[in-house]
């Protein structure tokens, strides 16, 4: 099938995915989506989210025309992957948190988990943890001001200090975590000022590289990449049209959830 690669988050954490699937499929066609109306997903109630997911993601498939979904975002893949894959003939890839890699690299077996509220609290990460991260401990820590931290740094402004600095203080409790998990596709965009932030160096992992490497086995046509490629947003919004340009993406077209 052909057609661009769509990636999908509630705003500009999709792009550290993009970022990944640049650097993996240099030649290939994406187009970004993203539900900057509602955003941040990760404070909102699931029934409410499996239907808007589903409805964004089903108009932003038809306005692209692509090949394959890539769900960029946690918060929306570990409650609606079913959902969608049910309704849309294209495959669809998703995000989960990096437990099982993350587990494999601790050596002192205490990970922690950083991601939205909801994801910490998502059967589908529970039993990550239970079938992955059985023998170690693992420090959740929901930091869902870091998304709006994230949307501003990408705006153009500088991350407050404070308000990193408060959000990361539970993982720095035990000297002993080692490994921390970026289980918010936002995270990973943060990430220079979240180790300048860490108070001794520790393993961070994402799963950018690993949806990346998912989508080429996925995805065995690949569209080549030509000029602008299209992006889509459901609130105007003139910053991000800039931001969203600086991945190779056209001004973003406002989006009718169906
Ligand atoms: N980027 C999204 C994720 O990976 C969530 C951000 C939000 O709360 O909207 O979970």
């Amino acid at each position: 099938m052909a057609g661009p690669i769509l990636v999908f988050d509630s705003g500009v954490g999709g792009l550290s995915v993009v970022r990944a699937l640049r650097h993996r499929l240099p030649e290939a066609a994406l187009a970004y989506a993203c539900d900057n109306a509602m955003l941040p997903y990760g404070t909102r109630e699931d029934a409410w989210l499996v239907e808007r997911i589903h409805a964004v993601c089903l108009a932003a498939v038809a306005a692209s025309d692509c090949s394959a979904l890539v769900v960029a975002c946690n918060t929306a893949s570990t409650l609606a992957l079913d959902v969608l894959r049910e309704c849309l003939a294209i495959p669809v890839v998703g995000t989960v948190p990096a437990i099982k890699p993350a587990a494999r690299l601790s050596r002192t077996r205490h990970i922690g988990l950083l991601a939205t509220r909801a994801t910490v609290a998502r059967p589908y990460t529970l039993q990550l943890i239970r079938d992955f991260a059985a023998d170690c401990r693992v420090t959740a820590v929901a930091a869902d001001v870091l998304v709006g931290e994230t949307e501003r740094l990408v705006a153009g402004e500088t991350p407050k200090w404070l308000t990193l600095h408060q959000a990361l203080t539970p993982l720095w409790e035990d000297a002993e975590l080692d490994t921390v998990v970026l289980g918010c596709t936002h995270f990973p965009l943060l990430a220079p000022w979240l180790i300048e932030a860490a108070p001794r160096p520790v393993t961070w992992v994402d799963s950018g590289e690993a949806i990346a490497r998912r989508v080429s086995h996925v995805v065995t046509r690949i569209t080549p990449r030509q000029g602008k490629e299209p992006s889509f947003v459901t609130a105007p919004d003139e910053r991000l049209g800039r931001r969203l340009a600086r991945f190779g993406f056209g001004y973003p077209r406002l989006l009718q959830p169906l």
